[in-house]
């Protein structure tokens, strides 16, 4: 979703700018935007669609400028287009404003002090950077007028001004929305993801909700809503810049599809201690193992990791489970148990469905563990206790590596809490997710089969079915989700015996049906239901485990722990959705609408 970048130094802004632009192009957009100010004033060069067409206006002039402010928009409010781009200036274009989130009040706010002015724009954002004119002009400093206009905000934001009439000075503020300060020698940046500024600092500092922020070439000063200053430190961020880069891979997903053997030996690593036991935080075994109920909260695919993760905690650790979407579950709250605990499961920690549901459950006194891949993420920081994904950065729109490495994860808490019951451990985890990281090699080794599977059943359909038991469907919801949102084939995942229940009326001549056949107990039923659907036309394809195997199935996966199946058996289902997409000639990494990180509820 939107992302923020600001610098003010001394080299060329223009050029840091699209820099980090495009490394933010990875959390979904559909316009872009830069100002740099120098000698003349502002310059503003905005386009519709991707960075590169931005990139185009703004090397049309020479602008030689050392701060400024980039943006790419993912629209809320208006279509994308030239006018609704960001950044957004002042009637006088003496302020210029980028935003990322959603201004609930920008209505009101335009009706008690805006009446007079004409907008440019359909958005939110531009009441905001008029409201900073409207209360310059009444003689504030533009840190008083923006200190004051933030005040008067409800909704999510993250800001960067800058003020054509003082090129020493950039103003930064955000409530649930990202944004991090980079700081240097001699200069400092602003960016929503620290991946994006990593090519001038690897150094950031934390902004809390409501603070107000001047960021000058060597200086940074936090203030809180009162206007105390806050000393903060910075901290490294952990991101190699080459783990950011494609390498010989034509596209991110192939490459994150391809680096899951690698995560999963990371994660072994990371939560193994120097005998060769699962190792964990004291203080997260026990808050965890004294829970009488666990809450799932999570979003799309890690809502997906964690229908797997309620089978490893009630069946290996004991505890009853439940998942819920947090989009739902913030309007609709469950009863809750006597000492529940809350899971927040979440690749980029700033998910905002899901800390719409953190804020909440902290209010009530609940205590809070966040699984995500990015360190000092919102999530992260809010909840109680993080464990991390270690998965490297997950630039692709589409989430691969994530699932597998929540999965395993969520598998390795569960281990740590059935000891921590008491609880004999029926199961050998290390071993076991070893075994794992070798099937996982072994099918991306076979990529070309995949890349036949795709032909042979998804080349021309418009629709596709995915169906599966017990574990099997949790997989066949990710593997539908995969495949739809990258490909555009409308896909669905169904549980295999309720089919005849109604989906079964979908199925036609030559219907792909794909089908998982991982699971001992349910390997007769679910053969029933893909020769109900093949008697109905439908075309088959049967990815089984080996042992459960038998002869005309299309792909069969080596055989791991059974409850294990689903970080092997969705990697065949990635690998296809992948080269369905290809086949189809669309934007594998950026399909259309969506956003990597959703930051608005
Ligand atoms: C699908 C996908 C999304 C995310 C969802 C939650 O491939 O990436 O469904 O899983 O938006 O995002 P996180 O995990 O960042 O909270």
């Amino acid at each position: 979703m939107c992302g923020i970048v600001g610098y003010i130094g001394h080299d060329n802004a223009k050029e840091l700018l699209l820099k980090g632009l495009e490394k933010l192009e990875y959390r979904g957009y559909d316009s872009a935007g830069i100002a740099v100010v120098n000698d003349e004033g502002t310059n503003v060069f905005k386009s519709k669609g991707r960075i590169a067409e931005l990139r185009k206006v703004a090397d049309s002039e020479d602008i030689d400028g050392n701060v400024g402010i980039g943006h790419t928009r993912w629209a809320t409010h208006g279509v994308p287009n030239y006018e609704n781009s960001h950044p957004h200036q002042s009637a006088t274009n003496r302020f210029t404003l980028v935003h990322n989130g959603v201004i609930e009040n920008y209505e009101e706010l335009s009706d008690a002090y805006l009446s007079n002015v004409t907008f440019l724009s359909e958005t939110d954002t531009e009441i905001i950077v008029q409201l900073v004119e409207y209360f310059s002009d009444k003689g504030l400093s533009t840190e008083a007028a923006f200190t004051k206009v933030v005040s008067l905000l409800e909704g999510s934001y993250a800001l960067g001004l800058i003020d054509s009439q003082d090129r020493d000075t950039m103003y930064v503020a955000k409530n649930k929305s990202p944004l991090l300060i980079g700081v240097g020698d001699g200069f400092n940046v602003i960016a929503s993801d620290a991946l994006a500024m990593l090519q001038v600092t690897n150094q950031y500092k934390e902004i809390h909700d409501h603070e107000i922020v001047i960021v000058k070439r060597d200086e940074v000063v936090i203030k809180d809503q009162e206007g105390n200053i806050q000393n903060r430190e910075a901290y490294t961020a952990q991101i190699d810049a080459a783990d950011a880069e494609k390498g010989v891979y034509d596209h991110y997903m192939l490459k994150e599809i391809h680096e899951q053997p690698a995560v999963m030996r990371r994660i072994i690593q990371e939560y193994q201690d120097d005998e060769g036991n699962l190792k964990m935080d004291a203080d997260i075994t026990r808050d965890v193992a004294n829970a009488d109920r666990i809450y799932i909260i999570a979003a799309g695919t890690s809502y997906h990791a964690g229908l797997v993760g309620k089978e490893y905690l009630e069946k290996w650790a004991g505890v009853p489970t439940e998942v819920h979407v947090a989009s739902e579950f913030i309007y609709n709250m469950p009863l809750l148990s006597e000492k529940p605990l809350f899971i927040y499961i979440s690749q980029s920690g700033e998910t905002a469905d899901s800390r719409a549901v953190l804020v909440e459950t902290k209010k009530l006194g609940h205590k809070s563990l966040t699984i995500t891949n990015v360190p000092g993420s919102t999530l992260s920081r809010e909840a109680d206790h993080t464990l991390l994904l270690h998965a490297g950065p997950e630039i692709a729109v589409a989430s691969t590596k994530a699932y597998t490495a929540q999965i395993a994860v969520l598998s390795i808490l569960s281990q740590i809490v059935a000891k921590e019951h008491g609880r004999e451990a029926d199961v050998a985890l290390l071993r076991e997710l070893a075994k794992v990281t070798t099937a996982i090699e072994t099918i991306v080794d076979d990529a070309d089969v995949m890349e036949q599977i795709a032909t042979d059943f998804l080349e021309t359909t418009r629709n596709a079915f995915f169906i599966g038991r017990t574990i099997d469907y949790n997989v066949s919801l990710e593997g539908a989700l995969k495949l739809k949102e990258i490909s555009y084939i409308q896909a669905e995942g169904f549980a295999g015996g309720e089919l005849k229940h109604g989906t079964i009326a979908l199925i036609e001549e030559g219907t792909p049906v794909i089908a998982l056949a991982t699971q001992e107990n349910v390997n007769p039923s679910i053969r029933g239901n893909v020769k109900e659907v093949a008697a109905r036309g439908a075309n088959p394809c049967i990815i089984s485990m080996d042992g459960l195997n038998k002869d005309g199935d299309t792909y069969v996966i080596p055989h791991v722990h059974e409850l294990l199946t689903p970080l092997v058996a969705v990697v065949a289902m990635q690998l296809i959705s992948y080269y369905a997409a290809l086949h189809r000639d669309l934007d594998v990494d950026k399909p259309r609408n969506l956003a990597k990180s959703v930051t608005v509820e």
